[in-house]
């Protein structure tokens, strides 16, 4: 394999070359606005391997980049599915150690997951491992046994509840230094996770939050202050302006409910007609 491709198509191939095809990236609004085929699923035989599903490539771009800007030597995640997030850490930086934890509890090929991925690393000489066990009470002991140390990178993608994803980032909290980076999948398109993100930040004060707008699924960033600056140029990148997402939100709302009445043939026309005056085109266009 090219280890000088990007990350994103080094996954495809690996994947491509087990054995598996990989469905990913598709933009929702080409398919009815399902959000789904925006992230990743795998097929063997043009059969859908039934796990959870993937992150989606703006994520990781997100994290090729990431591991670009500082060398993170150990990388434990929570939720792996059938690894296309723990591969794309160990594909960003061949020398960090890469350790998933779980479940097996989503899609009746969870289990073939886990077995997959650590089929795939042992072939590719990667330094990944996936462990079958349940956040949070299993988190302690599979860092102790599997990691060389406390975790300088955390990604959490489990079970995505309110509840749930407090538990795994303080399970994660306890094995890891003052010096770790907290990731967190799904956070904003869940709509429910922003509120325990927010309680999650309180728990932190030694850490920046920060929301992740340019990704698919709305991720967040804990980062230690001190790291804050160095890693600032990746945030940034996949951040956005305060301001302009507020406007979009509202810009949004506005243009669906507008398009939802103009559907009607006749108040099109009739609105074909009428110029928007200037006072409302601020609503009308970002
Ligand atoms: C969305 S998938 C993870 C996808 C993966 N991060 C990726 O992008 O390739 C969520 C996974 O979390 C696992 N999971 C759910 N609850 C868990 C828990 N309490 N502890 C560990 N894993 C859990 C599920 O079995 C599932 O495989």
């Amino acid at each position: 394999m090219n280890s000088n491709r990007q990350v994103f198509l080094q996954l495809i191939d690996l994947y491509e070359r087990h054995g598996y095809s990989i469905a990913t990236g598709l933009n929702p609004t080409l398919f009815s606005n399902w959000p789904i085929p925006s992230f990743t699923a795998v097929y063997k035989k043009g059969e859908t391997v039934r796990t959870g599903g993937g992150i989606a490539p703006v994520e990781v771009f997100f994290i090729e980049a990431l591991m670009q800007e500082r060398a993170f030597k150990k990388v434990f995640i929570i939720g792996n599915a059938f690894g296309w997030s723990t591969f794309a850490f160990a594909l960003a930086d061949r020398n960090a150690q890469v350790l998933a934890l779980d479940a097996g509890i989503e899609g009746e090929d969870n289990l073939l997951g886990i077995e997959l991925t650590n089929r795939i690393a042992e072939a590719e000489q990667l330094n990944v491992k996936c462990i079958l066990g349940f956040s949070p009470q299993d988190v302690a002991a599979t860092v102790k046994e599997h990691l060389d140390g406390a975790p300088d990178l955390v990604f959490i993608d489990g079970l995505h509840t309110e509840e749930q994803v407090k538990k795994d980032f303080e399970a994660c909290r306890a094995v890891s230094s003052t010096n770790t980076v907290y990731l967190f999948h799904d956070i904003i398109i869940s709509g429910t996770m922003e509120k325990a993100f927010l309680d999650i930040c309180d728990m932190a004060p030694d850490h920046v939050s920060h929301v992740l707008w340019r990704t698919t699924s709305g991720m967040t960033m804990l980062v230690p202050r001190e790291l804050n600056k160095e890693l600032a140029p990746v945030i940034s990148g996949y951040s956005e302006a305060e301001d302009y997402v507020n406007r979009v939100k509202k810009t949004a709302r506005y243009r669906v409910y507008l398009d939802r009445i103009t559907t009607l043939r006749a108040v099109n026309f009739v609105k074909s007609l009428i110029p928007i005056p200037r006072r409302w085109k601020k609503w009308y266009d970002v």
